[in-house]
């Protein structure tokens, strides 16, 4: 017998709501074919036939049948969320190619990257090439150029490492400022490419040995976050690069759990005899994992004012006067604030929470790479409003693994 679950709920809802079929009413298309949104709009499942800006499409949604889409940036917010991703791509392309020649192939081979996978690697440097022509070209002839880059791992594991988190906050900003571009059309093709770049970061999980998506929910991020992430690893770009307008905050460091900081137990593990503990696989189960909802977490931070990034012509600042009073964990659909202890002008510690993203104990929201920042108050904030969270930034973010 076959039995659909979710056909049998589309079902039951429908009769419910006593409506089994609709019929479309053929109009004619009209171009756009949207109607303003309506923020009182009663979401019962009806539709208005008369408003069909053609056959079986429902009034509303931004210019789905547009017939001149722009994909260019329309405003100063376009221009900069793009071209930040388009030094991401810029440093993937590097990354990649970059540790392809760094490691030797028995290097690679005794971190369980075989030469298939060095293969899986190699088209990932690809992908980025694909990747950096589509956002130069919607950019246009002022499109930022790539930069020189500077990486601190010594090993197949700290490559994957970097690359998995790198990859992990690259679609975690992209994902948060999608939404708000005022080009649609520019949005469209970016979630093609960024959801390309969530499948790199997956397979370089089952490279290290992890679990490949130990979450119900992937995160977004403003971009101010992916910057101050990305610009340490910078060390020049050419002069014709235009400033990027996003902020810089001040560096945040874990001290201790040492599993974040202790390489060999860090989120690639190795025994004592050098064998590591997880080889790359579809899916790992671990016996030891990095970090543990309770437990102590401390932190060192940095003071404003440093200067990073390309041509160390940035300079990390904080709106905030004054010592963070909060932790904020920014995972999946939620930011959770856990107050910090401050044992020290640059130092504080505190618990790493328990929490669930929704009513269901399956599912703890801090799982894989989640993101901390120090604040100097508990601001609410959810997913399409998160970057209000700026102006209270003390410090970070960083990645944290968990899990
Ligand atoms: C579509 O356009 C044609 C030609 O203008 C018109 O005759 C017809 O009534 C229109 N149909 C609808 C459903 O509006
Ligand atoms: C929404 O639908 C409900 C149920 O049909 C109705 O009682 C209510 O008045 C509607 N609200 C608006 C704003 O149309
Ligand atoms: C459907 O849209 C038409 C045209 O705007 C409007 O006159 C009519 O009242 C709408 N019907 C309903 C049920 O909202
Ligand atoms: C950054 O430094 C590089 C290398 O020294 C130099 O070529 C480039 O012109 C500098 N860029 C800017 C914007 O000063
Ligand atoms: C890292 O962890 C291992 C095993 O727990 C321990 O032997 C080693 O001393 C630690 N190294 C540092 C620098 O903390
Ligand atoms: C990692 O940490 C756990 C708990 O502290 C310890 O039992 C284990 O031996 C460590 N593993 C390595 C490889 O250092
Ligand atoms: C390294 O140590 C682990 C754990 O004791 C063992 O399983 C593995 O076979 C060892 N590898 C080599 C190359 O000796
Ligand atoms: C993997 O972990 C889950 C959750 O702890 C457990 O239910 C399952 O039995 C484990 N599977 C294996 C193969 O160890
Ligand atoms: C904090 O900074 C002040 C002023 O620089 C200094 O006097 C004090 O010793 C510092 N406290 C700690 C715990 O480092
Ligand atoms: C912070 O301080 C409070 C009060 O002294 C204490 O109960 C709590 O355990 C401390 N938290 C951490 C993470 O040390
Ligand atoms: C996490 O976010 C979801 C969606 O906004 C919300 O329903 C849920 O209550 C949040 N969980 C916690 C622990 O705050
Ligand atoms: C963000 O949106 C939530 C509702 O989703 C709201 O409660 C909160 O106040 C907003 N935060 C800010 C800083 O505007």
């Amino acid at each position: 017998m076959v039995f659909s679950f979710t056909a049998s709920l589309l079902a039951g809802a429908a009769l419910a709501k006593g409506v089994l079929s609709a019929q479309a009413v053929p109009t004619n298309f009209t171009g756009v074919g949207g109607v303003p949104a309506n923020f009182a709009y009663n979401a019962t499942g009806d539709f208005n036939s008369s408003l069909m800006p053609a056959n079986f499409t429902p009034a509303g949604g931004i210019v789905p049948m547009d017939p001149d889409p722009t994909y260019h940036p329309l405003s100063d917010f376009d221009y900069q969320s793009l071209s930040l991703a388009l030094y991401h791509e810029y440093i993937e392309y590097d990354l990649f190619n970059y540790a392809l020649t760094r490691f030797s192939d028995e290097e690679f081979d005794a971190a369980g990257i075989n030469a298939e996978y060095r293969h899986l690697i190699r088209f990932m440097a690809q992908q980025e090439i694909g990747h950096i022509d589509l956002i130069t070209n919607m950019l246009g002839p002022d499109a930022p150029k790539a930069c020189q880059y500077k990486y601190d791992f010594d090993s197949v594991g700290g490559f994957l490492d970097f690359a998995q988190k790198q990859t992990q906050w690259t679609e975690s900003s992209t994902y948060g400022f999608l939404p708000h571009l005022n080009s649609r059309a520019a949005e469209q093709l970016l979630l093609q490419s960024i959801t390309t770049e969530a499948r790199q970061e997956m397979s370089l999980r089952q490279l290290q040995g992890l679990f490949p998506y130990p979450v119900w929910f992937e995160t977004g991020l403003p971009q101010s976050f992916a910057w101050t992430l990305l610009a340490p690893y910078i060390v020049s770009c050419p002069p014709e690069n235009h400033r990027l307008v996003w902020q810089n905050f001040p560096g945040l460091h874990v001290v201790s759990p040492s599993t974040i900081t202790n390489y060999s137990n860090a989120s690639y593990p190795q025994y004592p005899n050098g064998t590591y503990m997880y080889p790359a696989a579809v899916s790992t189960n671990r016996t030891l994992p990095m970090s543990l909802p309770g437990q102590i977490v401390e932190f060192q931070w940095e003071a404003p004012g440093q200067p990073i990034g390309p041509n160390a012509s940035y300079t990390t600042s904080t709106s905030v006067n004054g010592a963070p009073q909060f932790a904020a964990w920014i995972s999946q659909l939620n930011v959770t604030y856990t107050p910090l202890n401050v044992t020290g002008n640059n130092s504080g510690s505190t618990y790493q929470p328990s929490v669930h993203v929704y009513n269901d104990s399956t599912q703890q929201v801090i799982n894989g790479s989640s993101f901390v920042v120090l604040t100097d108050i508990a601001l609410p904030v959810t997913p399409f409003n998160l970057t209000a969270i700026n102006e209270h930034i003390v410090a970070g973010p960083l990645v944290y693994s968990s899990g």
